[in-house]
């Protein structure tokens, strides 16, 4: 039986990398196969674009093109095998990221990112992703005290409100796949929800 695709999501600061370790130990607790990894990245040559994306000045088109090479790769030596060889794949941000930030973030095309989604990965969306929401302010709040913004996390205010916008768009029009989760909640009360949504699609 092939194994359940899971994403988290957010903006930059909503503490969703908190959480991420606590979900894959619960799932291997309860005895499932589990693959951690993320976007942009997850294989050698993924987390090698990783570096160039986060890193290097670069225009939109170069960006758009170099998240879907680094998924393309990810996605075909390790998400895929993964997944029929019946393992739970957790993933750190995947595509509605780049509808997030590459999309409303920079005012890029959504519909060209929804061209190359489908083209890369039309038969495969994630099963369950959840959403962690916050204000952009606080997100900002929050990164500032915990480390220097690489290149998405040095963009403003603005960018944020759009990024987060546009995330809250598709949870809106994927009710079945998203589940949001207010990320102001202390972590406690979060575990709980991550929990027993967990225990229902297990
Ligand atoms: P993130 O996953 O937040 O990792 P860390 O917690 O180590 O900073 O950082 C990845 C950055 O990449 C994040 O700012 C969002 C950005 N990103 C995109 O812009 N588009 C994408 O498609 C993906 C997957 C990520």
């Amino acid at each position: 039986m092939r194994g359940r695709f899971i994403s988290f999501e957010g903006i930059d600061g909503a503490g969703k990398s908190t959480h991420l370790d606590w979900y894959a130990e619960r799932l291997r607790e309860a005895g499932r196969e589990v693959v951690l990894t993320r976007e942009p990245g997850g294989t050698d040559l993924a987390e090698a674009l990783r570096a160039l994306l986060l890193g290097e000045a670069m225009d939109a088109r170069t960006e758009l093109l170099l998240m879907f090479a680094a998924r393309q790769d990810h996605l075909e030596r390790r998400v895929r095998p993964a997944l029929a060889a019946g393992a739970w794949v957790v993933c750190d941000r995947f595509t509605d990221s780049t509808i997030a930030y590459q999309g409303a973030g920079r005012e890029g095309s959504i519909e060209r990112i929804r061209m190359l989604a489908d083209w890369i990965h039309g038969d495969l969306w994630p099963d369950r992703t959840y959403l962690f929401d916050l204000p952009a302010e606080e997100a900002l709040r929050r990164r500032s005290m915990a480390r220097a913004a690489d290149r998405f996390e040095a963009e403003d205010r603005g960018f944020f409100e759009r990024v987060r916008a546009a995330y809250q768009a598709q949870a809106v029009a994927e009710p079945e796949r998203f589940l949001v989760i207010d990320a102001s909640q202390d972590i406690d009360r979060i575990r709980q929800l991550l929990a027993a949504d967990c225990d229902k699609i297990r």
